[in-house]
């Protein structure tokens, strides 16, 4: 491998490594725009500028790869790179008072301020200062559809929203329309992003306030937020995501992209909204037996009288949940695994699976056997088992797997729903038990590709709400003697 030499260190990348790359494996995090790791370098914003020793200009490090090392001299160092050199910090400064020019004094407004990198970059490499006396160009925000919102005032034409939508969501809605100091950034007379499944992503793409959401736009300033690492709940990838919160209540999800993986970018905006489905609107529900409110021991009590019992565990909850509810079957055959909900593939190269249910595979390590509830069925009406544990969201269970689910809980003598809100199918079991949702809880998963996931908690379940593990692992116990 080829040896450079940034600023006074020397390290050996792959050839055709780009030197904005090789700067980041030493810790040089040089500042960029229009680069992004997904997508297509196109050098616009000239923020990446270094100095090359032997070039007599300075280079955009995101478009400038390493050459391979010569064939006689394989140790010879092929490159130096110098980041803080007089040069650059005076491009640097330069390019900051350009992107300015017209860019408005309105972070005080601005959903992106906190957040930002011309903020972060102008007080790093800025001057301090702008020659600029002239009257600043003025759009009106536009819509771009129900969910995002363009303010073209604010707009640096890095183009990252544009390569987007041609290169990765493949609908090509934005263009880069005029030319010169009327250039912006728009879409074709009449598109919106509305029929993008993926269009959230240009949120997050642009460095700037230019691209809002409708969905969190004025809602919370993001200095407020904390973030807490998560993952999608939504198919069997598991994407690693941020989860934004204050105050116990979750204000957005974000994709959290993981180094070296390219299909971590970006999240589709079904799973980028879903967060409001985890922020509790009333008090949690108490535990209920034969429709009446009781007491956890109450129900453990009953669950422990009835008999031989069988779990069956939707492979939407974490491995330690899968293993302290397998712990619960009166034997390991009697673990089985539900839910079957399918996604549907928009873009092959980021979705590798279609499957809907986030850890089935970490159930089925455990020893939930999916596809097998018609077994169930006939050993509950034939009196083998006599009771049934069911872990349940009616988010990922199709009509005619629910169908079956009821007609199991029916036939068995004692049946206990386990369930954050119940269902109706949760209603119908003989009791049912709250739990927290995943958001409350940490836990991990080992996804479609068999990575482990971990996801921590991000806000406080409701007082006596407690994960899945937690619960299942005292229904499996015998109560202590009184
Ligand atoms: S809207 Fe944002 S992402 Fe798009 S070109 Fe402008 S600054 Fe870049
Ligand atoms: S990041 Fe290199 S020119 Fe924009």
């Amino acid at each position: 491998m080829p040896t450079i030499k940034i600023n006074d260190v020397e390290l050996s990348v792959a050839p055709g490594t780009l030197v904005l790359d090789a700067c980041r494996t030493v810790g040089i995090d040089i500042p960029h725009y229009c680069y992004h790791p997904a997508l297509t370098p196109v050098a616009t914003c000239r923020m990446c500028l270094v100095e090359i020793k032997g070039q007599p200009k300075l280079a955009t490090s995101c478009t400038t790869p390493v050459p391979p090392a010569p064939k006689d001299n394989p140790d010879a160092v092929v490159m130096e790179v110098l980041t803080n050199s007089p040069a650059v910090a005076d491009a640097r400064a330069g390019v900051m008072e350009f992107l300015l020019i017209n860019h408005p004094l309105d972070c005080p407004i601005c959903d992106q301020a906190g957040e930002c990198k011309l903020q972060d970059y102008s007080y790093d490499y800025g001057s301090g200062d702008s020659r600029m006396a002239e009257v600043k160009r003025r759009y009106r925000y536009e819509d771009l559809g129900a969910k995002i919102v363009i303010d073209k005032n604010r707009c640096i034409h890095c183009t990252r929203c544009v390569r987007f939508t041609r290169e990765i969501s493949g609908g090509g809605e934005l263009i880069v329309a005029q030319r010169g100091a009327g250039l912006e950034v728009t879409t074709y007379t009449g598109k919106t992003l509305d029929q993008n499944p993926y269009a959230g992503n240009v949120v997050d793409l642009c460095p700037v306030g230019a691209l809002t959401s409708r969905d969190f736009r004025f809602r919370k300033r993001v200095w407020y937020l904390k973030s807490t690492p998560s993952i999608s709940r939504h198919s069997a990838l598991g994407s690693p995501i941020w989860i934004d919160h204050e105050g116990n209540r979750v204000y957005r999800l974000r994709p959290r992209p993981l180094e070296g993986k390219e299909t971590t970018h970006f999240i589709s905006d079904e799973e980028r909204y879903a967060y409001g489905h985890y922020n509790r609107a009333d008090a949690a529900p108490l535990p209920m037996l034969k429709g009446a409110p009781t007491s956890f021991d109450d129900v453990r009590a009953a669950l422990q009288a009835a008999g031989s019992v069988a779990v069956i565990g939707q492979g939407t909850f974490g491995c330690d949940a899968a293993q302290r509810l397998g712990d619960v079957a009166a034997s390991p055959e009697l673990r089985y695994g539900s839910g079957d909900r399918t996604i549907p593939v928009v873009l092959p190269k980021y979705q590798t699976s279609a499957d809907g249910i986030l850890n089935r595979r970490g159930f089925t390590e455990r020893g939930f056997r999916f596809g097998a509830l018609e077994e169930l069925l006939g050993k509950v009406q034939a009196g083998e088992v006599k009771a049934v544990v069911l872990l349940h969201d009616a988010a990922f269970t199709s009509a005619k797997e629910t169908e079956l689910l009821g007609r199991i809980l029916q036939a068995a003598s004692f049946s206990l729903a386990l369930e954050v809100t119940p269902s109706d199918l949760g209603r119908s079991a003989t009791a049912w038990l709250p739990i927290a949702s995943y958001v409350e809880e940490s836990d991990f998963i080992v996804n479609h590709d068999g990575e482990l996931r971990r996801y921590q908690k991000a806000i406080q379940p409701p007082q006596g709400v407690r994960p899945v593990a937690a619960l299942a692992r005292d229904l499996a116990a015998v109560p202590a003697a009184v």
